[in-house]
């Protein structure tokens, strides 16, 4: 090897405190810019184009490096927190919970173990426990934030059968050849995908004329399919259309099935449930055995979080926690370690944020931002059922608002958002229901105006 300082990258001097300056300016300038554009995905060449070689031998230098990122990647990347980015689930993080991102990253928690990071795993933990008090879970409920919503339903899940497996030993009772769980239709891509990667097969049950899921067609499921269900899945806020399903007739039904557990799959509407308007959608909730709400979505975190909380933390414990003698100083202490709930081992912090940003403004500054976009969606959807021409395709529960333009073709939605987006006016992808094209406004950023929505419907004529 040649000479070079083996040091050079990480000690402190002059060059490195200029490269952390570059880059808590950038930092400070986007976190506090209020016009950064939609922006849009250019194609691959035209990046590799525009950005030249990055990786090389010598390095470019953090001046280049961020001037590729500024003008060339970044603008190359749409605008999540925009208040007209309205498709799919969008994120709007705090201005506290982004920056003290930054704090995370910059003080290299360990967020796996309480030996290595006990007071961060504190602070999360009180958000865990604040929200699982929110939800009406017992006292003792807790988790773990994981990565996303697709880890959070997957990791409960494991849980769920590992207790159902736990429970039929105990009993010397033969295991079901194929273990089954009963979900809506409706239900989140992400609960198919954990089915796939547990082997097991799903019992789609189908929800009534309005997308609800009811106590009755569970019940029927799992009448049918008898003890080879381990799981019911409750949808606490559809992606589609928000609409969260009939938690309190689906827990009876649960609770008189003995061994099968309650999830709820929360990642994108649990939080309403601290909107008093929203609230008394989800009563039932507080029976569940699991529940996961994604922070990166409607708790106003940035990328990414997913609170994963079980009533009984045990059980997760017994599922997740990884044995390996490197391990043993770990899984011998009785300390709650974030690691030993879901289906991780190394982990950031990645509830910091939030606890920081909910310690900062207070859980009011929260009901109030998330209230704000409800009543936002009601007044939109009056206003489209009021226009003609426009066809709001169901009354929104949370604030997911779809609708229709009579007559248009899929076509004729694929120009009119690719329109909308070259001209930096809104990001609203189409959508679709029983086969029919549609589109929808995901709300969740209070920064978003009635204006800005009436102006893109304005562009539907
Ligand atoms: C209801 C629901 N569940 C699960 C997920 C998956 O979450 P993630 O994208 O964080 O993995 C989503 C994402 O939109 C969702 O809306």
């Amino acid at each position: 090897m040649g000479d070079a300082d083996p040091t050079r990258m990480h000690r402190i001097s002059a060059e490195n405190e200029r490269i952390v300056d570059l880059v808590l300016d950038y930092s400070r300038r986007r976190i506090l810019s209020n016009d950064t554009p939609l922006d849009k995905p250019a194609p691959p060449a035209e990046l590799r184009r525009l950005a030249g070689r990055t990786v090389t031998e010598q390095g470019l230098g953090a001046d280049r490096a961020l001037s590729i990122f500024e003008h060339v990647l970044a603008p190359a990347c749409i605008t999540t927190d925009h208040p007209q980015y309205l498709s799919f689930i969008p994120v709007a993080p705090t201005k506290a919970a982004t920056a003290f991102d930054l704090v995370v990253s910059a003080s290299a928690l360990y967020g796996g173990s309480w030996l290595e990071g006990a007071g961060a795993v504190h602070a999360e933990n009180e958000v865990l426990t604040w929200l699982a008090a929110e939800f009406g879970l017992p006292e003792g409920a807790g988790g773990v934030f994981v990565q996303g919503g697709t880890l959070g339903n997957l990791s409960a899940l494991v849980a769920a059968r590992e207790e159902a497996r736990r429970k039929l030993d105990e009993r010397g009772l033969p295991h079901p050849a194929r273990w089954k769980f009963v979900c809506g239709a409706e239900a989140h891509s992400s609960v198919a995908s954990a089915a796939r990667i547990m082997d097991v097969e799903i019992v789609q049950v189908a929800p009534d004329s309005g997308g609800v899921l009811r106590g009755d067609a569970v019940a029927a499921a799992l009448e049918e399919h008898g003890a080879s269900v381990f799981a019911v899945v409750a949808t606490g806020g559809s992606t589609n259309f928000g609409i969260v399903d009939d938690l309190a007739g689906i827990a009876e039904v649960v609770e008189s099935h003995d061994d099968v557990w309650l999830h709820v799959d929360g990642a994108y509407g649990l939080a309403a449930m601290l909107s008093p308007l929203a609230r008394p959608h989800f009563a039932g909730i507080e029976r569940a055995d699991s529940v996961i709400v994604d922070p990166h979505k409607w708790l106003f975190a940035p990328f990414d979080a997913c609170a994963l909380i079980y009533r009984d933390p045990a059980a997760g414990r017994r599922a997740h926690t990884q044995h390996a003698e490197y391990l043993d100083t770990l899984t011998a202490s009785t300390e709650w370690s974030p690691s030993d709930y879901a289906a991780h081992l190394t982990r950031r912090a990645r509830g910091l944020p939030t606890w920081f940003s909910l310690a900062t403004y207070g859980a009011a500054a929260y009901r109030e931002a998330i209230t704000t976009s409800i009543e936002l969606a009601h007044r939109i959807a009056a206003e489209i059922e009021s226009r003609d021409g426009l066809t709001l395709v169901r009354e929104p529960q949370l604030a997911v608002v779809v609708f229709e333009r009579d007559g248009w073709t899929k076509a004729d939605y694929d120009v009119w958002s690719q329109r909308l987006l070259d001209d930096q006016l809104a990001f609203v992808t189409p959508s679709s229901h029983a086969g029919r094209t549609n589109a929808r406004f995901a709300i969740l950023n209070p920064n978003t105006t009635f204006e800005h929505l009436t102006g893109i419907l304005d562009t539907m004529r």
